[in-house]
């Protein structure tokens, strides 16, 4: 049985306290989702799981959003279908209902991996495709050096690749996504050329593993990197990442097929 909060949050971070800004900050970014719709040619029906606020919903679909959080789906915008309130583990639809199911940002939060994953299969004919960040990769992104609890917390929350691809079964490919220097999500490594924007307090809420480390040590790591900032010596260690117009980090795409 998953366990939900007041809010009906049912992953492992209550978006009934940290997601009051999360649309302000987590758009989606067109050049991934180019990828997704890419990943997803050919269906006509896609079952979004996890679907939040609607990020990388493409009018290209007649989509079927799933979310359990009331604060995630009241941020959806009036032109995306209303989300329906359910969760990954128990999909409320029958074998074979979609062409496709896509899910971006969320496998990391279930309770259940394997019956998420599984039911997503169950649910579709076509594609599965998966966005998330592969944890071993996560703490080679240089805010480890500021934030390692905010890093060491994302790469034990994210399952491995392996793990996925392995459930999801069937034939699979996993690509690296590029993020781009003025990435429109604000997920951590969004920032790899922009740190002073970690800087934002609601920056940082919109990324849930912050919400995992105690406020007085996120306050410390947010002042360490507030000083190598103003003393340069961050632009001293990674000032030509400014210049590099995309990071190859720990962001994936997974795409299965039956
Ligand atoms: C980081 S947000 C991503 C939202 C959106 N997909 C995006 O890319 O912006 C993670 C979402 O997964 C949802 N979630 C967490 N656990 C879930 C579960 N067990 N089943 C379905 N959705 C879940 C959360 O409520 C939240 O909206």
């Amino acid at each position: 049985m998953t366990r939900r909060t007041a809010d009906g949050s049912a992953g492992d971070a209550d978006y009934g306290t940290i997601g009051g800004s999360y649309s302000a900050y987590r758009r989606p970014e067109p050049r991934i989702a180019a990828l997704i719709e890419q990943a997803l040619a050919g269906a006509r029906t896609v079952v979004n799981v996890g679907a939040g606020a609607g990020s990388y919903e493409s009018a290209a679909f007649t989509v079927t959003p799933v979310e359990p959080s009331a604060s995630m789906r009241a941020q959806r915008p009036v032109h995306l279908p209303v989300a329906i309130d359910a969760v990954a583990e128990h999909l409320p639809f029958e074998d074979d209902a979609f062409d496709a199911a896509m899910t971006t940002f969320s496998v990391h939060q279930w309770s259940d991996l394997e019956s998420g994953l599984l039911e997503m299969r169950r649910v579709a004919r076509g594609p599965v495709v998966v966005l998330t960040c592969d944890p071993d990769r996560v703490r080679e992104f240089w805010l480890y050096d500021y934030a390692p609890l905010v890093l060491d917390t994302e790469a034990r929350r994210y399952p491995a690749i392996r793990d996925i691809t392995a459930t999801l079964g069937g034939h699979t490919e996993v690509i690296t996504v590029p993020i781009p220097a003025d990435c429109v999500d604000g997920f951590n490594e969004a920032y790899y050329a922009r740190p002073e924007r970690l800087l934002d307090p609601a920056a940082r809420q919109s990324c849930s593993a912050w919400s995992f480390v105690p406020p007085e040590q996120a306050e410390e790591y947010t002042e360490r990197l507030r000083a190598d900032l103003a003393s340069g010596a961050w632009e001293d260690r990674y000032g030509h990442l400014r210049r590099q117009p995309h990071l190859n980090g720990s962001l994936v795409l997974i795409r299965a097929l039956p």
